[in-house]
């Protein structure tokens, strides 16, 4: 299945609205993980990146990618819309790493040629694993890392539709949820626990650890009602996956 059209045509329609929602939420601070804005400082998962050569998987407005140029890595942003190039290209302190335009299923890039690769809900989450997992792979060194957050498999396999939030009854099959579809032909990805190992280990890559992002008590979602308001507290709501290239 081939989504890059629809998906680049999705995040060119929604970019807007989108960074009007989101971007004060994803860049109030450097390094925050995911729907909950979890510190990076707390979880533990990008290690440092003073002098290393990174890659941000779908950066959309480039707030990651702004944070870590600005600790001294030399980064590129990859993103698939020319709407989110054009936010982050528009953002302050833009000048300080580069933007390409491209698809996680076909990086535009040598083998070999970067330290880390990462995404936070960008290339890992909207095109196939099986074709960008390979591909990150690919571009790393030995010894380079791949750090990526993705929507756990609880958190999709719960999601109402209808109501449009996450509950605590299982509305989808958790051996379905492969393609998501996001309107119009749009697609995200979602694998099982055992795809993902799968798929990771198919690449070459040795997964160092699986973090599970916690929320406190009381922390909002940014993006999606759950009911209850605590649902990440309880359960997992987010995988981040620490992999490196042996
Ligand atoms: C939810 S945003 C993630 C970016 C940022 N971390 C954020 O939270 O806003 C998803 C991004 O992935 C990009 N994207 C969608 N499909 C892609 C693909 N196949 N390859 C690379 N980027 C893609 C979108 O354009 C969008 O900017």
């Amino acid at each position: 299945m081939n989504s890059i059209p629809s998906n680049r045509q999705l995040w060119n329609r929604i970019s807007g609205s989108y960074q009007q929602k989101h971007d004060a939420q994803i860049g109030a601070a450097p390094r925050l993980w995911g729907m909950y804005s979890i510190p990076d400082a707390q979880l533990h998962a990008l290690g440092d990146v003073t002098g290393k050569r990174v890659l941000e998987l779908g950066c959309g407005a480039g707030q990651w990618s702004r944070a870590l140029a600005a600790e001294g890595a030399t980064v590129v942003g990859l993103d698939l819309s020319e709407a989110q190039l054009g936010a982050a290209a528009g953002a302050t302190g833009a000048a300080r790493y580069s933007l390409v335009q491209g698809a996680a299923e076909h990086l535009p890039f040598a083998d070999g040629s970067f330290d880390l690769v990462f995404c936070d809900f960008g290339g890992l989450s909207w095109a196939p694993p099986h074709l960008a997992v390979p591909q990150a792979a690919r571009i790393l060194r030995r010894g380079g890392r791949l750090v990526f957050n993705v929507a756990s498999p609880w958190f999709e396999a719960c999601y109402d539709e209808a109501a449009s939030r996450v509950t605590t009854t299982l509305q989808q099959d958790y051996f379905g949820l492969n393609t998501i579809a996001e309107g119009d032909g749009a697609t995200s990805y979602q694998l099982t626990y055992g795809d993902w190992v799968r798929v990771l280990r198919g690449a070459g890559l040795v997964i160092d650890d699986l973090i599970e992002p916690r929320p406190d008590l009381g922390t909002p979602n940014g993006y999606n009602e759950t009911d209850p308001a605590d649902w990440a507290h309880r359960w997992p709501a987010e995988l981040l996956w620490v992999t490196h290239k042996p």
